[in-house]
C-alpha cells in the first residue's frame, strides 16, 4: 500500500477512454432544471448519479425527493479516525439557447481538438465527474484514505430553492469536517487556483406598467409616459458616470477591501487585456478607483440581464407599449444582505419612479456573499495537490459568480468549503459551445486523487 499514490495515479491514465465515456453518458442527459419539460431528463440525472455512488460501493445512497429537484446522496465512512469530506455537486445546467448559435447540439457530447463541447462540461458535470473519477482511481487501488459524503442538487442553476432546508433538516446526516465544492473555475489552464470568496446574488424582476393597453404612437405619443421609456430612465438612473450604483445605502455594508488583499489581487495572473480577450467587448467599463479583478471579486454590481417591451419582430409597428420589464440583479459582497438590497431597491423605485407609470418588484434569487477561511486542512490539502500536478503554487482568488451554499454550510453545518474545480475562463458556461479542457479535466482527477491522499491520516 506504500504506493497507492502511483497505482490510483496509473489507474486514472489507463482508463482515461473509460472515463471519457461516463462522462458521455452524462452530458447527454438535458437536465435543464428551469424547464418543467425536462422534469424526467433531472430524474435521469439522479438516478445516473446514484448508479454511479453504488457502483463506487457507496453507501446510504438515497434519493431525497423536494419540491421540485431531488437531492442525490450517499457516503463512506470506512476509515475511523480521518477526516469527513462533504463533496458538492449539482447535476443541473443551463437551458441551452440560442440553440442556433451551437457547432454541435448541445446535448450531443462532441470532442474537438482538446475540448468537449456539451451544456454542463464545464458548470458542472465536468467537475463532478472529477470527483468520482479520483474516488474511483482510490477505491481500485486500495480503498478511500479518508470518509467522504456526497450532496448532489438539481437546483443550483435556478437559486437552489430547497437545498438550504435540506441541508438544515439533515445535519446530523450531512456532518463532517468540511466540504469540497468543485463548482468554480481557474484563472487560465497554467495557473492552478482556490477560490476564497464567492459573490451573493440578489434577483429581481422589475415590471413598469403605463397605459391600460398598448396604444398608437401618432394619436396618442405626446400624451402618456412610454413605459419602455420610464423603464429606461429608472435603469439608466442606478448608476452614475463614475459607476457607483445608486440605489440608496447600498454601499453601507460593503467591507472595505486591505491594503494587503488589494495587492494580492494585483498579482493574479490576469488583467484588462485578459478581460478585453475573453469579453470581445470594444472596452472594459466599471467602477472607478478599482482594478478588474476588484471591480468582478470583491465589489457590487448591478446589471440588467434581460429586458422586454413593445415591439420587437421584423418590420415596424408604430406602438407605445403598455408596459416594460427588465430583469434587474446585483452581485453582493460581505457584508451586504440580500434582503437589504431589496429594500433598497424599493426605495429607489419609491424616489425615482414618476407618477405617470406603476412599477411592480418580484424578487427572485437571493443569497449572500462568503468568504472561507485559507488555512483549513482542506484548503492545505488542495494546495498542495495542485502544486504537484501543476508544478506551481495555486492562485488565491475571490471568484465573481455565486455559489449560495458554501455560505449555507457555514452558516447551518459550520463547515468551511474547499472551493476549487477546474473550468477555464473561455469554457462559455451558461452560453453557447459550452465546453471542458480535456487535459485540464484528467490533470483535475489527478490533482484530486492526491487531495484525497494529503489528508490521510
Ligand atoms: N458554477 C457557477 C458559479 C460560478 C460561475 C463559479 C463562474 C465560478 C465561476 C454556478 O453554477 C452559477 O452559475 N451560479 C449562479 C447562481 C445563481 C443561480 C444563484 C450564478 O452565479 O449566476
Ligand atoms: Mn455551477
Amino acid at each position: 500500500m506504500a504506493d497507492q499514490r502511483e497505482a490510483a495515479l496509473e489507474y486514472a491514465r489507463k482508463n482515461k477512454e473509460k472515463f471519457l465515456k461516463s462522462f458521455k453518458e452524462i452530458l447527454l442527459i438535458p437536465s435543464v432544471s428551469t424547464d418543467p419539460a425536462h422534469s424526467a431528463d433531472i430524474r435521469h440525472a439522479a438516478d445516473w448519479l446514484a448508479a454511479q455512488l453504488r457502483s463506487l460501493g457507496m453507501q446510504k445512497v438515497q434519493i431525497f425527493p423536494t419540491t421540485k429537484h431531488p437531492i442525490v446522496y450517499g457516503e463512506f465512512l470506512g476509515v475511523a479516525g480521518a477526516p469527513t469530506i462533504l463533496i458538492y455537486g449539482h447535476y443541473d445546467v443551463q437551458p441551452a439557447d440560442p440553440l442556433n448559435q451551437w457547432k454541435s447540439g448541445p446535448f450531443d457530447p462532441v470532442v474537438r481538438g482538446e475540448d468537449i463541447f456539451a451544456r454542463g462540461a464545464s458548470d458542472m458535470k465536468g467537475q463532478n465527474l472529477v470527483m468520482l473519477k479520483a474516488v474511483e482511481s482510490l477505491g481500485k487501488t486500495g480503498g478511500l484514505p479518508v470518509n467522504i459524503k456526497w450532496l448532489f442538487e438539481g437546483e443550483e442553476e435556478i437559486g437552489s430553492p430547497n437545498l438550504e432546508a435540506f441541508i438544515s433538516e439533515h445535519k446530523d446526516l450531512l456532518a463532517c469536517d468540511f466540504a469540497v465544492n468543485p463548482d468554480s473555475g481557474m484563472i487560465g489552464k497554467e495557473y492552478p487556483t482556490l477560490t476564497y470568496a464567492l459573490r451573493g446574488l440578489a434577483y429581481f424582476e422589475l415590471r413598469v406598467y403605463g397605459p391600460a393597453h398598448d396604444l398608437h404612437s401618432g394619436i396618442y405619443g405626446g400624451a402618456v409616459h412610454n413605459p419602455a421609456i420610464a423603464l429606461a430612465e429608472l435603469i439608466a438612473g442606478m448608476h452614475d458616470l463614475k459607476g457607483h450604483i445608486k440605489l440608496p445605502n447600498f454601499y453601507d455594508k460593503v467591507r472595505k477591501l486591505s491594503k494587503a488583499e488589494r495587492d494580492e489581487l494585483a498579482r493574479l495572473p490576469i488583467d484588462d487585456k485578459h478581460f478585453l480577450e475573453v469579453t470581445g467587448a470594444p472596452a472594459l467599463y466599471g467602477e472607478a478607483g478599482f482594478s478588474v479583478n476588484e471591480r468582478t471579486g470583491a465589489r457590487p454590481t448591478l446589471d440588467v440581464n434581460g429586458l422586454l417591451s413593445g415591439f420587437t419582430g421584423d418590420g415596424s409597428k408604430t406602438v407605445i407599449p403598455a408596459w416594460a420589464m427588465a430583469k434587474i440583479s446585483m452581485r453582493l459582497v460581505p457584508d451586504q444582505d440580500p434582503e437589504e438590497v431589496h429594500k433598497q431597491f424599493i426605495h429607489y423605485l419609491e424616489e425615482h419612479a414618476t407618477k405617470d407609470v406603476r412599477w411592480e418588484l418580484t424578487a427572485m434569487a437571493g443569497s449572500a456573499a462568503s468568504i472561507s477561511d485559507r488555512d483549513n486542512i482542506g484548503v492545505q490539502a488542495m494546495s498542495k495537490a495542485l502544486e504537484t500536478v501543476w508544478g506551481t503554487r495555486p492562485y488565491f482568488r475571490r471568484e465573481g459568480g455565486s455559489i449560495p451554499v458554501v455560505k449555507d454550510m457555514q452558516n447551518l453545518l459550520g463547515i468551511e468549503s474547499v472551493v476549487c474545480g477546474f473550468g477555464l475562463p473561455d469554457d462559455n458556461v451558461h452560453a453557447p459551445n459550452e465546453k471542458m479542457h480535456l487535459p485540464t479535466w484528467y490533470k483535475g482527477i489527478e490533482a484530486v486523487i492526491h487531495f484525497f491522499l494529503n489528508l490521510k491520516v
